[in-house]
């Protein structure tokens, strides 16, 4: 759980860990240590004249609470049902654990692997961190890499593979209100005394229309519309709203822009939302307060072409400008991340196209997400190589909530997708594929 500093040194036994299973399977490995948590590296011996694979994926993990809600304990994984039950199952160790299967299951065919493989594995993704930048950025020449190859993103669905061209950006910051020095007796000061739960409550309140519409002047600034072409792929994806519900089991999607398709408000639209909320009494029971501090957590997600840095500072202001006077706010923020976009015709995304359709029979959607991967653009940038985002997971995986899982069929494909994936790119011949 990297964003938990309790949690530091489980982090890195984690990391220990997976240098054990990369030795195990007959790579090379080295844990880089960083001023945050340890990225982990593993290369197959390098031969001259084959293409090299760059594959990216993390081992920290979200928070697993709230604990009593899952069958069984999110760090003892628990096979049920043919699906893997554990905190990272589908997000993203198993995934992770796919790929290092499939560059075994070639060293162990005594075959050469048809490409030169590195690992990059992060414990920092979940916070949005940047300790990868330390280890790649002194000497990029040294992760060289044709494609960037990631899995950490769903599937379409059960035997729908998909690959993702776009991932979105995000800016989270916390906002705390103090109104009084200490909390007051609601009876003898109600009336008078400001309420600090009130007071954020109205100032969270002014931040969406009713349309759905975010209300902050300039937040909407360098939104990349899309082209006619992609509201027409994005339509066609199948889905289904009603099961859509049904699955996160709620009534309606009233959360974002009501003039848009669901699917361009889930993977292609910005959005602003309130991830935490707490003031006052929260116990059991009843208690008579005015509470002094309210804390809500807030963040946004990005698309092409927004500049988190603009969002960020145009969300403080607002938030600032609409906070009474009477009232003390205080804004911290997060790291943030810029969306990200990769042309799907390219040679490396062709190759893991023919990779799906030998696992499953069938070619994959090319979809967008809504999440974020905040490392990718650096990468990407850095190493001058294009991203392959290939998902093997469900979208009812419960990513960073209870009862994550990872279905053990969709493993073993995954296993299989990337050892043909690395077959696909020994084929294509070096200095055409970028
Ligand atoms: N694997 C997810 C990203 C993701 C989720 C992509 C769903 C597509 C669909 C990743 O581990 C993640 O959760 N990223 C965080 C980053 C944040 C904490 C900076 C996210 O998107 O919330
Ligand atoms: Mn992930
Ligand atoms: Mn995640």
């Amino acid at each position: 759980v990297s964003t938990d500093p309790a949690h530091k040194k489980d982090v890195s036994s984690a990391a220990s860990f997976l240098k054990e299973i990369f030795r195990e399977t007959g790579l090379a490995c080295r844990i880089h240590k960083t001023s945050g948590h340890p990225v982990v590296e593993a290369w197959s011996p390098p031969r001259k004249g084959v293409p090299t694979v760059l594959i990216y994926g993390h081992y920290d993990v979200q928070p697993p609470e709230p604990l009593d809600e899952w069958l069984s304990p999110p760090f003892e994984p628990t096979v049920r049902k043919g699906n893997l039950y554990a905190r990272g199952a589908s997000d993203d160790k198993g995934p992770v654990m796919a790929h290092i299967k499939a560059v075994e299951a070639w060293i162990k065919s005594g075959a050469l692997l048809p490409v030169n493989v590195r690992f990059l594995i992060e414990g920092e993704e979940e916070i949005g961190g940047t300790s990868l930048t330390e280890c790649v950025g002194p000497n990029p020449e040294r992760f060289h890499a044709d494609a960037i190859l990631v899995s950490d993103t769903p599937m379409l669905g059960p035997g729908k593979p998909a690959i993702c061209y776009g991932i979105r950006g995000i800016v989270y910051m916390e906002v705390t209100v103090r109104t009084a020095a200490s909390d007051l007796h609601s009876g003898a000061h109600g009336g008078l005394a400001p309420n600090a739960a009130i007071v954020i409550a109205e100032l969270l309140g002014k931040l969406k229309r009713k349309d759905g519409k975010v209300n902050v002047p300039g937040f909407y600034r360098n939104v990349r519309p899309l082209t006619r072409r992609e509201r027409e792929s994005l339509r066609a994806a199948d889905w289904d709203p009603k099961r859509y519900l049904r699955e996160i089991g709620a009534r309606a999607f009233p959360g974002g822009e009501k003039q848009y398709h669901p699917r361009e408000r889930q993977w292609a639209r910005p959005t602003l939302d309130i991830n935490g909320l707490v003031s006052g009494f929260t116990g059991e029971g009843a208690k008579t307060i005015i509470p002094c501090v309210a804390r809500a957590k807030i963040s946004a997600r990005l698309v092409p072409d927004q500049d988190p840095g603009q969002v960020e500072s145009t969300l403080e202001d607002y938030l600032r400008s609409k906070c009474p006077p009477y009232a003390e706010i205080s804004i911290r923020k997060f790291e943030s991340a810029s969306s990200l976009m990769v042309s799907p015709d390219t040679p490396s995304i062709e190759a893991a196209g023919r990779a799906l359709r030998r696992v499953f029979g069938r070619p994959p959607a090319f979809i967008r997400e809504g999440g974020s991967i905040p490392i990718l653009s650096y990468l990407s940038a850095t190493l001058h190589a294009p991203v392959v985002m290939m998902g093997f997971g469900r979208p009812d995986d419960n990513l960073h909530a209870p009862n994550e899982k990872f279905n053990l069929g969709d493993f073993h494909r995954g296993a299989s997708a990337s050892a043909c994936y690395l077959e696909e790119m020994g084929r294509i011949s070096k200095g055409r594929n970028d």
